[in-house]
């Protein structure tokens, strides 16, 4: 059974997108020591987080994780800046790494934006980082959203050229594991653009901590068309904002498009957006109340990624250690 690592940053609250795209498809994944899930605050910080809200960000974004169905004993959930191992992995794949490489990254270009000079470095070297959250556990399944493709495949190339240059078999391959198209979940304000946390507008997203009528607010206020629901997948066409409600509800409802529209075709948006109100907020409550109830009790979210990281650093430690003794570091002790 291949191990699994995941990653995810602790940059604001987790919307529905994250929850259907990635946090939903992790619950069945786990394995005991063979499932990792990580609050990656190292990552975060590549763009300036207020220090004053980090730490309760990676804590809540924890907290999310258990109250969607990770539990801390059936896999190792943890956060990243508590495991050393990362950075130490991290820098070595500093140095395996090329320039030509990272300047072809697309999420680079899309945060640094126009401005690259003022961009921080650890952006720019952000996904060697992420191949050693992967690679410190020799992971090789990695569920993630099609955004992190290309960084998988980087993670593959640093894999390759440091068991070249250092002439050994030492780190696997990783398969990733993009998880289907039909999870992209987009703005409810504009069909194009991917649901992102860090989205100015909150009437873009449903958190994963709105409650009933906030919910039931932001899908009424949802931007559509005019026509009614189609009742085959070809009506869907050229209408974003349809398509990814019919999506939403198909997901939360696990069954397909397809079966969603046989049900709610001919329907207009009005009521159709009560069966789609309905079903989130049926799917979502007990979510945001286990949460609730979770961060009542910060200590115990606390000890458990505790507890994690010890977990996580067992496994990672030595396999560390033997990359850094293949590379020839002097050894500590
Ligand atoms: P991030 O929010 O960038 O830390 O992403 C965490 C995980 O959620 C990654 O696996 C993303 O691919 C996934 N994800 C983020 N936004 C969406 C979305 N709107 N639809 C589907 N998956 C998403
Ligand atoms: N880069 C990922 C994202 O933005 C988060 C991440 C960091 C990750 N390290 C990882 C995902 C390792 C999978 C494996 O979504």
């Amino acid at each position: 059974m291949a191990r699994v690592f995941s990653g995810i940053q602790p940059s604001g609250v987790p919307t529905l997108g994250n929850y259907l795209g990635a946090i939903r498809n992790w619950v069945p994944m786990q394995n005991g020591d063979e499932s990792l899930f990580c609050v990656v605050d190292q990552h975060a910080i590549t763009v300036f987080q207020n220090p004053g809200e980090l730490a309760s960000a990676t804590r809540e974004m924890a907290a999310s994780l258990i109250a969607c169905g990770l539990d801390p004993d059936r896999c190792v959930l943890f956060v990243q800046s508590h495991v050393p191992a990362h950075v130490r992995l991290g820098w070595i794949f500093n140095c395996i790494a090329r320039l030509g490489w990272l300047n072809r990254m697309t999420q680079f270009k899309d945060k640094a934006g126009k401005d690259r000079e003022a961009a921080s470095t650890g952006l720019y070297v952000y996904p060697n980082l992420m191949a050693a959250d992967i690679l410190a556990y020799h992971a090789t399944s990695v569920p993630v959203g099609d955004d992190q493709r290309q960084h998988l495949e980087l993670a593959n190339d640093i894999a390759q050229k440091f068991n070249h240059d250092y002439g050994v078999e030492f780190f696997p391959r990783i398969e990733p594991m993009i998880l289907g198209v039909a999870a992209r979940v987009m703005s409810l304000r504009d069909g194009s653009k991917k649901m992102s946390k860090s989205d100015p507008s909150d009437q873009s997203r449903i958190n994963l901590t709105d409650d009933a009528d906030t919910i039931a607010l932001k899908i009424r206020r949802a931007k559509t068309d005019a026509e009614p629901i189609p009742d085959h997948m070809a009506g869907l066409e050229a209408r974003p904002e349809a398509r990814n409600l019919v999506g939403i509800l198909a997901a939360i409802s696990g069954t397909l498009p397809e079966n969603i529209l046989r049900e709610q075709g001919g329907k207009g948006f009005g009521a159709f957006k009560e069966v789609l109100v309905e079903a989130l907020v049926d799917h979502l409550s007990p979510i945001a109340a286990e949460m609730k109830r979770l961060l009542n009790d910060p200590g115990a979210v606390d000890a458990a990624l505790h507890k994690g990281a010890a977990r996580a650093a067992a496994i990672a430690d030595p396999i560390v250690a033997e990359a850094e003794r293949l590379v020839g570091f002097l050894p500590p002790r």
